[in-house]
């Protein structure tokens, strides 16, 4: 059962924000968005804004808000932070964010907020797992974007490379949102047949795959040099997400997940297909890699554990 009335209070109200407020307006997904930020006028214009999709679309209350506004909110989305400067690394934000995230996480638990947090602010894997300690929530009530839209983007390269609806390759981006990702390329299926098949029987050969997930990886980049900032493809991840969660899909989704034992990894929140419905994170599906896979993951999951530890010392 899906709840009547579902409200969304979204923090940090940039490009990201105001670009995920957009695409739930344009989805009729929460009755209620609270849009909160530092910069109040913003929040106040991008609120009146918002409201004037409302005719053409869904009727939703829509408002500048204070973090009190989530005691009876079912999702609370962070995208507040600063952005990657072009030459920075998602990495290089730690310290800047992290102080951030600390001065929004307690202000929101103190309100009595009892639902689902969802993180997209970057170096998002360590943000979501320091949003899960800060908070206190159960592990399945905090879950990151992770490698939502490195995953949507490697679909929509392997797409147009075979002339296909990326909605139909079932290939996942897994580790951290960032420089040590990588394609799980040997697991992966088209129409249930192995991705490395197809591309073979297409005249795309293991080097070519292997340039399709350097560009996949390096697309942020290539977004942030040429117009400074990456929004649309992230707010289209946090909308999907929020979906699966307000209309309890039990999708399986690429999410931010905490790990109890998969991959032989534990804490820690890192990419991997979930399993996403009401109750937040429902379950973690954890990809049978190949042994290059597995030492690739593994040595992802040292990279953000490092981080962790010294960030949040
Ligand atoms: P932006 O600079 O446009 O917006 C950030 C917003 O956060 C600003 O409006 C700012 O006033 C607000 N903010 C700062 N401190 C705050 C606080 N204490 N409380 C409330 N609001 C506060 O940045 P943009 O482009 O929207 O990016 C936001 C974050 O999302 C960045 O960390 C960026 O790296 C990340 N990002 C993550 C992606 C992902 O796949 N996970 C993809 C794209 C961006
Ligand atoms: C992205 C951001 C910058 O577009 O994390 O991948």
């Amino acid at each position: 059962m899906t709840k009547s009335h579902q409200k969304v209070v979204l923090v940090g109200d940039g490009a990201v924000g105001s670009a995920y407020a957009f695409a739930l307006m344009q989805q009729g997904l929460a009755e209620e968005l609270v849009v909160v930020d530092v910069i109040k006028e913003r929040t106040r214009g991008d609120a009146l804004d918002l409201e004037d999709a409302q005719a053409f679309t869904a009727p939703k209350k829509v408002y500048s808000g204070e973090y009190s506004d989530a005691k009876d909110a079912d999702l609370v989305v962070i995208t507040a932070g600063a952005p990657q400067k072009p030459g920075e690394t998602r990495l290089d934000l730690v310290d800047k964010n992290l102080k951030i995230l600390s001065s929004i996480v307690k202000p929101i638990v103190d309100s009595g907020f009892n639902g689902i947090f969802l993180v997209a602010a970057n170096p998002v894997d360590i943000l979501t797992y320091a949003t899960w300690k800060f908070s206190g929530f159960p592990k399945n009530r905090v879950i990151g974007s992770g490698t939502s839209l490195d995953t949507s983007r490697l679909r929509v390269a392997i797409g147009k490379k075979l002339n296909l609806d990326p909605r139909s390759i079932d290939a996942y981006i897994l580790g951290e949102h960032g420089d040590t990702e990588f394609a799980a390329y040997d697991e992966a299926t088209i129409g249930s047949k192995p991705l490395r098949q197809v591309a073979k029987e297409n005249g795309i050969t293991d080097a070519d795959l292997d340039e399709i997930e350097d560009q996949t990886m390096h697309k942020a980049y290539e977004i942030i040099n040429s117009k400074g900032a990456t929004y649309y493809g992230v707010a289209t991840s946090l909308m999907r997400i929020t979906k699966a969660i307000f209309h309890d899909e039990n999708a399986i989704l690429p999410v931010g997940a905490a790990l109890d034992g998969e991959y032989g990894l534990d804490d820690i929140f890192i990419g991997t297909p979930g399993i996403i419905n009401a109750s937040g994170l429902a379950g973690v599906i954890e990809v049978p890699l190949s042994e290059a896979e597995q030492a690739k993951m593994k040595a992802s999951a040292e990279t953000l554990k490092k981080v962790t530890k010294d960030g949040l010392a």
